[in-house]
């Protein structure tokens, strides 16, 4: 679909800029080639050096570089393009925009290009909502602009509201409507005026009706009032779940070891420590329709938990005897079926074949699904912010590609609406464990 298209990216100073740089790897990957422009307030997030080295070409920033204008001068730069992106759109380039400005090479490429554009918002929720804002992007609609987001959810500046950039998978999927391709279901793109509906991007409230429980991040188990067992789940990943599951109209008890992330909004947050509170918690929440363990429970605690801290002695170290703790997904997979969640999803972190795993982890545990995922050294998984993971059911296997986390778990949230309202998705087959 994208396979030898030109794309113009035109980055602009939010701090959605940083997802510039994936959204460039993804048009890649697709086969489109990815000529960027950046803002002087864009060069403050990301790079040049950065934009270019992922895009592999010269990326403009100067209106006034004599070089730059001898090798490609900027009319011939924005007619080259298919088709000219904004990602990140900021309130201040999108007002520029709307009153026509060329007061730097983002905006001077914008105004001299006949070519189609689409804008990628990512503001502060107040500068989305402010009338200015509204008004340039009414004007930009009926200049012929096309828009996709932006979403809902947290702001780097601790609000919560529209304002967050579309991900840049959900970009990709609107530059390929623009070339024909059908939008996947749950995005909708605001279209210029007059051309199709202007709607705003929305998210399928199908889950609604459906109450679920995530388990997420690591447990502590104490071996004394003072130090504890513990491991290195950041919870992004059952977080961002948790938030998927909510967004699409579900009922959401996120049980949660210890973290720093915030509280996803719209989810009851129960916050535990170790694995036996972790365990009473879902067992209260239960009956439930959809249960998620995204959470890495600690195998062991310790015995007995010294009262007083463990002094040293002068003697030996002392030896810490462990006792197994409870399998939270294996006990509510097999509970009595009055209980039993309808569909019981756990994790699967290995470390080499993977999916192989993850089929013998299925069986063990009784659980529907396995999400499984690579965590071996090298991969960045455990504290980063992309993964790359298999979805695991009785008798297929979905390889996904690799994915930021919240796109893990946008995607996990519409396979599980799919599975309560169908139609199934086809699976895809793998050949052999990877
Ligand atoms: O056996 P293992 O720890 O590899 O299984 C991982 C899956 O089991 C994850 O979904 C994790 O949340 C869940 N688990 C659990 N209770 C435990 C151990 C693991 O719910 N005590």
């Amino acid at each position: 679909m994208l396979k030898g298209k030109r794309i113009l990216l035109v980055i602009s100073g939010g701090i959605a800029a940083y997802k510039a740089l994936e959204l460039i790897r993804r048009l890649r990957e697709r086969g489109a080639s990815v000529r960027c422009a950046m803002t002087k307030s864009a060069e403050q997030f990301v790079t040049a050096l950065s934009v270019s080295s992922l895009s592999g070409e010269k990326v403009s920033t100067d209106l006034f570089s004599l070089t730059d204008e001898a090798e490609m001068g900027h009319i011939e730069l924005s007619r080259d393009a298919d088709l000219i992106v904004v990602a990140p759109a900021t309130a201040n380039i999108l007002a520029r925009m709307a009153q026509g400005l060329a007061d730097d090479m983002a905006t001077t490429l914008l105004l001299a290009t006949d070519k189609p554009v689409l804008a990628a918002p990512a503001m502060n929720v107040r500068m989305w909502y402010h009338p200015a804002t509204q008004r340039n992007v009414e004007q930009l609609k009926k200049d012929g602009v096309a828009f996709i987001g932006p979403n809902d959810g947290e702001m780097a500046c601790g609000e919560y509201g529209p304002g967050r950039m579309a991900e840049p998978l959900e970009i990709v999927a609107a530059i390929e409507a623009q070339f024909g391709k059908p939008l996947p279901k749950h995005l909708t793109l605001v279209e210029p005026a007059g051309k199709r509906a202007v709607e705003a991007l929305q998210i399928a409230q199908d889950l609604k009706g459906k109450r679920a429980i995530v388990t997420s991040g690591p447990t502590y188990e104490a071996i004394d009032p003072v130090r504890y067992i513990a491991n290195r789940s950041s919870g992004k990943q059952g977080h961002a779940i948790a938030a998927a599951l909510a967004a699409r109209g579900a009922e959401v008890t996120l049980v949660t070891g210890p973290v720093n992330l915030p509280d996803p909004p719209g989810v009851k947050t129960v916050h535990v420590e170790a694995a036996r509170d972790m365990f009473s918690a879902c067992f209260l929440d239960l009956p439930v329709d959809i249960a998620v363990f995204a959470a890495a429970v600690a195998d062991w605690r310790v015995a007995v938990e010294a009262s007083q801290k463990i002094k040293k002695t002068g003697d030996l170290p002392p030896v810490l005897k462990l006792a197994e703790n409870p399998d939270i997904l294996r006990a509510i997979s097999t509970t009595d079926k009055k209980r039993r969640p309808a569909l019981v999803v756990g994790f699967a972190a290995e470390t080499e074949t993977v999916v192989a795993h993850a089929q013998k982890k299925l069986a063990s545990k009784g659980c529907d699904w396995i999400l499984a995922n690579d965590v071996s050294e090298g991969t960045g998984t455990f504290g980063g912010d992309s993964n790359t993971v298999h979805l695991v059911t009785q008798g297929s296997v979905e390889n996904w590609p690799r994915l930021s986390k919240p796109e893990v778990a946008a995607r996990l949230a519409e396979r599980i609406a799919q599975h309560f309202s169908g139609p199934k998705s086809k699976p895809v087959l793998v050949k052999k464990g990877s």
